[in-house]
């Protein structure tokens, strides 16, 4: 492969991880110009390194200009996705985050923590005996979902539908999953509902719950309106739920696959806490996220003009032979592992970090500890998108240990 044949627009990532190409720019180009058929073109940024300094200087690259996609958006667009956390700079990026984070400060996460063992446990006493299931469905995509619905307080009758609008929101990149645009409007629409219901009740009856935590947020004498409420809930059920299913499909898959790992983490529990950020590096489960240039600046010795698309690619960096030994081996026990799964730090830096690892770590020792001979029973199913490492289906056959 040469730089001529280098692709990573979406049908590529039908295929997996473009690891190859990954290799490649990292060698020869690691601030590559990367042309779109329907748009100006992109830097791909692929060294570890170099994710770090673009995440950590929003002055330069900006999350809020172009918004954080790579596609170009219309100014129509542009003007919604700016109400989002996301997509936006600092200064409004500060207050918006100093407000939501009072949902996630270490004391809520603690709180969690029994809820997402309980949890974990109960969604696996609900397979161990079948022998089989589709790990997915009936595995990893409870767990985020059922622990974004509880911390917002959602009535538990209402999270199957909260599954569903969940899904209608984020499966626009796969033709088996594609919404129109009118169905992600109303899948929009009806979770702003929801939240509007919630946010109303908890103004008046407050409990120990995220959503009264943000309802009752106040910075500077700011409190968060009705509109970013809603926004910021849409973005938890986009943002929580997706990253952590795919990212436990992907350690269940990895520990399949390297039965020898599996071995150790079952003989050493020690081994835990290397063991998940592994998970996180090895699966890395969003695959990039854009900046755009506010000026001419330069980049690895790479001039960037303003207005260029700067995109990150996460997985690329996860496999940096200057930062990680033996990149492409997955080791429960690797130390250092400065991964850059829940992005490269500064002031985006993944705000459900804790929350995502407590559930992996939950999920995932359930499974270690209760089933043995795991095995893939059928095809794994990925996702079609450059955005998202999905996994669609996993059938799987096991026994109980
Ligand atoms: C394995 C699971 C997860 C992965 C891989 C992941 C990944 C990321 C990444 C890469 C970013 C940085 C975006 C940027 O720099 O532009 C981010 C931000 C964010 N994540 Fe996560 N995430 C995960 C789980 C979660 C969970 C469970 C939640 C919430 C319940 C969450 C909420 C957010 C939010 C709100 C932001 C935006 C923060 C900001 O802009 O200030 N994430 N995540």
């Amino acid at each position: 492969m040469d730089l001529a044949e280098i692709d990573l627009l979406e049908d590529t990532w039908a295929r997996g991880v473009p690891h190859e190409a990954f290799a490649l720019l990292r060698r020869e180009a690691p601030v590559f110009w990367h042309p779109e058929p329907d748009g100006p073109g992109f830097w791909a940024v692929t060294r570890h390194a170099d994710v770090v300094a673009v995440s950590r200087d929003p002055a330069t690259f900006s999350s809020e200009l172009g918004a954080t996609f790579i596609d170009t958006q219309t100014d129509e667009a542009l003007a919604q996705l700016r109400l989002t956390i996301l997509n936006m700079d600092p200064p409004r990026h500060n207050r918006y985050r100093r407000l939501v984070s009072r949902g996630f400060t270490p004391r809520m996460i603690d709180r969690l923590v029994a809820t997402i063992e309980r949890r974990a446990a109960r969604i696996v006493d609900e397979v161990v005996d079948r022998g089989e299931c589709e790990f997915v469905e009936d595995v990893a995509a409870k767990l985020p979902l059922e622990m974004i619905c509880e911390m917002i307080g959602l009535p538990e009758a209402d999270w199957p539908r909260m599954f569903e609008l969940s899904n209608t929101l984020v499966g626009f990149d796969d033709p088996d999953l594609r919404a129109t645009p009118e169905e992600g409007e109303a899948a929009a629409a009806e979770i702003y509902a929801y939240c509007d219901a919630v946010a109303a009740d908890r103004r008046a009856n407050p409990r120990d719950d995220l959503m009264t935590a943000l309802v009752q947020a106040e910075v500077d004498g700011e409190r968060l309106t009705d509109l970013e409420l809603n926004l910021f809930f849409v973005t938890l059920v986009v943002a929580g739920n997706e990253t952590t299913r795919n990212l436990i499909s992907h350690a269940m898959l990895a520990l399949i696959e390297h039965p020898d790992q599996l071995r150790r983490l079952r003989e050493d529990p020690g081994l835990w806490p290397t063991a998940v950020e592994e998970m996180l590096r090895w699966g890395t489960s969003i695959h990039n996220f854009r900046r755009t240039a506010t000026r001419d600046t330069e980049l690895r010795g790479q001039r960037i003009a303003a207005g260029d698309k700067v995109v990150m690619y996460y997985m690329s960096a996860n496999r940096d032979e200057e930062v990680f030994e033996d990149p492409f081996r997955f080791d429960v026990g690797r130390t250092p592992n400065d991964h850059v799964a829940f992005g490269g730090g500064g002031v985006h830096y993944c705000l459900g970090a804790s929350l995502a690892r407590a559930e992996i770590r939950a999920i995932m020792r359930q499974l270690v500890e209760r089933l043995d001979d795991v095995q893939l029973a059928g095809e794994v199913r990925r996702l079609r998108s450059d955005f998202v490492n999905g996994i669609k289906s996993m059938p799987v056959t096991f026994r109980a240990r």
